[in-house]
């Protein structure tokens, strides 16, 4: 998690949100010692990813869960996208995946539509 998708959980007094799981926050300013069952990390978060494939020998193993200025840095590192739509047009908001315009193509791997309008989307990198 970047900061700004931790954020949330951290305001309402959660500070382990996915205790099920390895924890990192990216972040140059929040505490070290938030919560024991997080790894704060100041540093480059690709380097983090990488390692973290190295380690696992799988990115599936690796779950990027936002936000959309982390995923902008991790692109190169992103294989596959869970893409969730809804029926409802909200205006401007944070970019899914913030950066430059350098279109990085994905294919639709498997594509669910639910009666009330929302989609879910697996798409793999090509
Ligand atoms: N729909 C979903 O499934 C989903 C999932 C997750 C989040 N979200 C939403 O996404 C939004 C947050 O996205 P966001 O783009 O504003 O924030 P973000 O990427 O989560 O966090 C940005 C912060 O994380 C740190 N950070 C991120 N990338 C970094 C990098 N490359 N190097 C160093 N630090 C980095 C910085 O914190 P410091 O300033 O402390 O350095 C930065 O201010 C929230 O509204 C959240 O609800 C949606």
């Amino acid at each position: 998690m970047g900061l700004g998708a931790y954020r949330p959980a951290l305001d309402t007094g959660i500070t382990s949100p996915y205790a099920h799981l390895r924890q990192y926050v990216v972040s140059t300013t929040l505490e070290p010692d938030v919560d024991p069952a997080v790894t704060v990390v100041p540093g480059d978060p690709l380097a983090l990813v990488r390692e973290l494939k190295d380690e696992t020998g799988s990115g599936l193993d690796v779950w990027l869960c936002g936000g959309g200025r982390l995923a902008g840095a991790l692109l190169p590192e992103i294989d596959e996208l869970l893409l969730k739509t809804y029926p409802v047009v909200a205006g401007s908001g944070i970019p899914m995946v913030d950066g430059a315009f350098d279109p990085t193509a994905f294919d639709v791997a498997e594509r669910t539509a639910f009666p009330n309008g929302v989609t879910l989307t697996r798409l793999t990198r090509r």
